[in-house]
């Protein structure tokens, strides 16, 4: 009873790699490196980790056949919104083109359990908050658009063809692992977090880093900025083990949001960034980056009831200092 990872070596695969193996299951990563990084993860005869693409159905099925693989976390896919908006075919072929692919491949070897990576990025603008699943989606980036039409992939594939899966539709995950081990990297870097810290690192180090840039300080929030619901990837992890528990057991095809049920503001975030670092953090404001929602956050009260699923992480400050632990190193 194998568990195939794909995109385990990217920032969320590669923390959940390293909860479930604590956890004790037995996986395999199958990644094309496009993103994630091979250093991400242990080299450990008990942890197969296979260079492939999704989209490559003979390799992915020889690797699923060979690893006798009886359920998939499908973590594979490129998940900048601005960047979609400059490449749409690169994020439908890897996200919608690729998985359909994986889904096919999935079947003929006989595979029917699966947990997909979502996003709130489908909901588009919020007409209620928090956001619920039931919440309409209307999403206003190619990002969002790529995995709500796997959404849709996925719920007819379970009508016709018997698969069941759990859709994780995470908000901003972030913070890094307990041991500091592994964190949040990017290449290039977009995420606020990563970004703020990195700079804050670069001022302890004696240079002279630019003022850190807000993307727009207009929006119809409190103080301007966007405000988002960051999601610690540690509990993004444990969901996916809760996930993988509900399919094993039976449970019937699902969609939940790993939300907070809370949000920051952009300047809240570096306000913390300054107090967790203790260093003064002089910020810019830019015009607005494309497909930026003023206000995301999400109810994770159906998760905590079917799933199970409790937060450990759950105020800014801990995150932040969880995420800092791995930057200063
Ligand atoms: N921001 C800045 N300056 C920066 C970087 C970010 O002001 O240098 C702002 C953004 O404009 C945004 C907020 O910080 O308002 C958060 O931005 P991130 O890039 O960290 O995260 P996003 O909300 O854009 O994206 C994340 C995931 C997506 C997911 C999305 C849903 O990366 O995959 O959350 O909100 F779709």
């Amino acid at each position: 009873m194998t568990i195939a990872v794909l995109g385990g070596a990217g920032y969320i695969g590669s923390h959940t790699v390293k909860y479930l193996r604590a956890a004790g299951i037995p996986l395999a990563v199958y990644d094309n490196f496009s993103t994630g990084f091979r250093e991400s993860l242990p080299d450990s005869p008990e942890l197969p980790v296979v260079s492939g693409d999704i989209g490559d159905a003979e390799r992915l099925a020889h690797f699923l056949r060979q690893h006798q693989i009886t359920a998939v976390l499908h973590l594979a896919a490129l998940s900048v919104v601005a960047e979609s908006f400059d490449n749409p075919r690169r994020y439908y072929h890897n996200n919608f083109v690729a998985t359909q692919t994986l889904l096919d491949t999935l079947l003929t070897c006989d595979i029917r359990q699966l947990v997909f990576s979502s996003t709130c990025a489908i909901y588009g603008k919020p007409r209620q908050l928090p956001l619920t699943e039931e919440h309409p989606c209307q999403p206003d980036s190619p990002y969002g658009c790529s995995k709500l039409a796997v959404e849709h992939l996925l719920a007819d594939y379970a009508r016709a063809y018997g698969l069941r899966y759990v859709s994780l539709r995470y908000f901003n995950a972030s913070g890094a692992d307990p041991d500091g081990e592994l964190g949040e990297r990017h290449q290039p870097e977009t995420h606020l977090i990563p970004l703020l810290l990195e700079r804050v690192r670069q001022q302890q180090n004696g240079l002279n880093p630019p003022p850190f840039t807000i993307f727009g300080d207009d929006y119809p929030t409190p103080d301007g900025t966007c405000i988002r619901d960051y999601v610690h990837v540690w509990d993004l992890a444990q969901a996916h083990q809760l996930a993988l528990d509900y399919v094993h057991a039976g449970g019937a095809s699902n969609i939940f949001n790993l939300g907070q049920g809370q949000g920051y503001s952009v300047r809240e975030v570096i306000q913390m960034a300054e107090a967790v670092t203790g260093e003064p953090i002089p910020v810019a404001i830019a015009p607005r980056r494309s497909g930026d929602t003023p206000v995301l956050y999400g109810s994770g009260a159906k998760a905590a009831e079917l799933l199970g699923w409790r937060p450990a992480y759950t105020d800014l400050h801990s995150i932040l200092t969880s995420a800092w632990r791995w930057h200063r190193q």
